[in-house]
């Protein structure tokens, strides 16, 4: 089917407010659209016929792939035999009590029950309130304040977006609300002392912590969120004891643990979970993207036996609990978890994220690790990042003016592939699907690379850059 491109997207320009996006701009014509017009595996086309591979898997979210008949038909079959229900008051569906049943095994680490919502930011607004709710039937009044980090991602709505670290999902925004607090991000290409090696990084961290917890007072702090691995800060695997650091801090004052699993579960480090890898023991759990691939809305709040125990006992007291969103636990959702989630075990996809995983990290240590533009590349799993620098040795930032990580995104998808331009700093990421190849992620790698030496080559004939 051939469509008009031009005019849809000046339909759309005069009628969606799009995310993420600059609204003049796009409004006014003056900044590229694209029409998707279909996926297949790792690549996707658009409307005027060109295809690229999807290095970041949407929005690191469609871990098998694009185009699953499988999917199709379960949500078909699902849509036939009950669109909806609401799962107030105890009304459920067979799938619903199934899907958590895995969820709950598959999560370990003593977690009970979930909570289903339709996006990892309302399902840390649910981790919020669960927070409050769980400090307020142990009648400690004052324990409210979440501590996460600098350069943390966990979403943009109210509470979330105030959780998340990065300015500028507040400014403007009259946001974080006054009882989230950031400490510092464990970006250990950023310690403060070239010295220190990576697990006295990590007690840095913690110290931070520490000292954050008792400037605001222990008995204020009621929870701390982070993701296993940063995400959308960066793509920044943790040092190395950093999460067994934090937990003794947290353990010390009373403070539960919230692990944003939105981008590392269901496994794209090569695990289930990060929480598992990192031992991070978690007393909640967030979960969204992988569970359906994204091929539904679904998230899910994972709570440990700890904080479950807590809410029975608060809804002994005061009822039923005031908490319910229409479409939880819907059932086209739960009819995407459960094809996803038996896609990811029947191929192994874990396994592949592992495997396939340590050929893309090796890969790109062998083909930036070196690089003059290059001053770090990391990752873990199917998650890689490269952090461009303008003097490698020295980990110097470029000017932002010169929007060095944007540039080499566009020549990336000058060359049909597409990587994120991550929004803090000069950082490209990489996340594809989990169903990537070898030969793929050479085909990736290949691709990235062309594109990285041309804007190498742009910024040395501009006079912009002198290799160093
Ligand atoms: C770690 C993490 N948590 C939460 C979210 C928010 O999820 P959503 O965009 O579905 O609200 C994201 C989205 O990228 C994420 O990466």
């Amino acid at each position: 089917m051939t469509i008009d491109t031009q005019k849809i997207i000046e339909i759309d320009r005069q009628n969606v407010f799009h995310a993420s996006t600059h609204l003049k701009q796009h409004a006014h014509g003056e900044s590229p659209a694209r029409i998707i017009t279909g996926a297949q595996g790792i690549r996707i086309q658009d409307s005027l016929g060109n295809e690229f591979i999807d290095g970041f898997a949407g929005l690191y979210c469609v871990n098998i792939g694009y185009g699953r008949t499988e999917m199709a038909e379960a949500i078909y079959e699902q849509a036939k035999q009950l669109a909806y229900y609401h799962t107030y008051v105890g009304h459920t569906t067979e799938g619903m009590a199934s899907l958590s049943e895995r969820i709950v095994k598959l999560a370990g680490q003593g977690m009970s029950k979930v909570y289903y919502g339709m996006s990892g930011s309302d399902a840390n607004e649910t981790q919020l309130k669960l927070v409050w709710y769980y400090n307020n039937i142990l009648g400690r009044k004052e324990k409210k304040k979440v501590i996460s980090r600098d350069r943390g991602y966990h979403g943009s709505s109210i509470a979330s977006g105030s959780m998340t670290g990065l300015p500028v999902f507040h400014a403007h925004f009259d946001l974080p609300l006054e009882r989230i607090k950031h400490t510092v991000a464990p970006v250990y290409y950023r310690r403060p002392d070239d010295a220190m090696s990576e697990l006295e990084f990590s007690r840095y961290c913690a110290q931070k912590l520490e000292e954050m917890i008792l400037a605001e007072g222990p008995d204020t702090v009621a929870a701390m969120i982070g993701e296993p691995v940063l995400g959308t800060g960066g793509i920044v695997p943790p040092p190395q004891g950093y999460w067994a650091e934090i937990r003794k801090v947290l353990d010390k004052y009373d403070i539960l643990l919230i692990a944003d699993e939105v981008v590392c579960g269901f496994g794209r480090l090569g695990v289930d979970f990060g929480s598992q890898y990192y031992e991070m023991k978690p007393d909640l759990i967030t979960v969204a993207k992988g569970l359906t691939s994204a091929y539904q809305p679904l998230s899910g709040v994972i709570v440990g036996e700890r904080v479950w125990q807590v809410l029975e006992q608060g809804t002994d007291t005061y009822g039923a609990i005031g908490h319910g969103y229409t479409y939880s636990g819907h059932p086209m959702g739960i009819a995407s978890a459960i094809a996803n989630l038996n896609i990811i075990e029947r191929e192994n996809l874990t396994a592949n994220a592992r495997d396939t995983g340590a050929y893309l990290q090796q890969r790109m240590q062998e083909t930036f690790g070196q690089h003059p533009l290059v001053g770090e590349a990391r990752g873990i799993g199917l998650l890689a990042a490269l952090e461009f620098s303008s003097d490698r040795s020295k980990r110097q930032h470029f000017d932002p003016n010169l929007k060095v990580g944007a540039q080499i995104s566009a020549a990336c998808l000058e060359e049909g592939l597409i990587a994120r331009a991550m929004p803090h700093g000069d950082i490209l990421g990489f996340a594809p699907p989990l169903v990537v190849t070898r030969g793929e992620v050479d085909d990736i790698v290949a691709r990235a690379e062309r594109a990285v030496n041309k804007v190498t080559d742009k910024l040395i004939s501009s006079g912009a850059w002198q290799a160093k």
